[in-house]
């Protein structure tokens, strides 16, 4: 089911699919809800299942010229609020994980778990900055091939594809997802679907986020870490550290992936999701 909120005056798609207890999945940047579409409907065989356009993607309406982490994550809390659900399991993948960061902060005991999908607790470093305010003056100028040269950084290249495994890439498998290829072309009408302003405001808001390691540190709940392997956003080797730091954690570590696990690893990541789901509703709130 697809719904509406109102956030700050700015209205605010969401959607809600299965029963029992709840998880929230928060896109990444310059998606919309669109871009979970076949994980979540995996997910809601099992879950409730809550996705939303964050400020100014998708359907949901943009609220300033900078879209703050803390902002991401109020939002998500007006969403969850609006449905009455109190305790559940936040999904970040990458921006949406930042968000998800700030929501740890905000509102600590909403969660009952967290899982970081190719994402970082660390703030931008000063080259990452400058990168972000070129990034700002393209989005302005040629917002196309921005968002084509950013989709095209997202996936792992893939091996030569020989003759008898082409069904497999072009999605004859008989699997719920259908092939990368695909996915990327999905991928890249969701990107390029958002607008100048959304994409600005969430850059914006990313390149000044504050470190939040210490929201890992201190978290009264389990988080899951997944990575890829062959990821050019965010270099496995430097988010590494940070998966040490919660008290109750859980790593998956993905060979073949880039930035788009959910899509270039389905089942591995699906699998691991249910598993430390479980466990988390399992786990006995104080
Ligand atoms: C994302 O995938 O959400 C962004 O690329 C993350 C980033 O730019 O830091």
């Amino acid at each position: 089911m697809i719904g509406y909120t109102t956030f700050r005056k700015a209205k605010i798609r969401y959607s809600d699919e299965g029963k029992g207890r709840a998880l929230v999945l928060v896109h990444g940047f310059p998606f919309n809800l669109n871009v979970w579409e076949e994980f979540s409907a995996e997910l809601a065989k099992h879950f409730r299942v809550i996705t939303l356009d964050l400020p100014g993607f998708g359907e949901s309406e943009n609220i300033g010229y900078v879209h703050s982490m803390e902002l991401m994550a109020q939002c998500v809390k007006e969403v969850m609020d609006n449905l009455g659900l109190r305790r559940y399991i936040l999904i970040g993948h990458s921006m949406g994980g930042y968000a998800g960061l700030a929501f740890g902060e905000l509102f600590p005991d909403n969660l009952r778990g967290f899982v970081m999908f190719h994402s970082s607790s660390y703030k931008d470093s000063d080259e990452k900055k400058i990168d972000r305010e070129r990034s700002v003056e393209t989005i302005k100028k040629k917002r196309k091939s921005f968002i084509k040269v950013f989709v095209g950084n997202l996936f792992a290249p893939q091996p030569q594809t020989p003759k008898g495994a082409l069904n497999s890439a072009i999605g004859n498998t008989g699997s719920p997802f259908r092939g990368l290829g695909l996915y990327l072309k999905k991928v890249q009408e969701i990107a390029n679907s958002a607008s100048a302003r959304a994409l600005v405001a969430a850059t914006e808001g990313m390149k000044n986020r504050k470190d939040r390691e210490i929201i890992l540190r201190f978290a009264q709940y389990p988080v899951l870490f997944i990575y890829g392997k062959k990821d050019k956003i965010l270099n496995l080797e430097t988010m590494l550290p940070q998966t040490e730091t919660p008290a109750d954690k859980e790593v998956l570590i993905l060979e073949n992936a880039g930035h788009m696990g959910f899509y270039e690893a389905q089942e591995e990541t699906l699998n691991a999701i249910i598993k430390f789901a479980n466990r988390c509703f399992r786990m006995r709130v104080e």
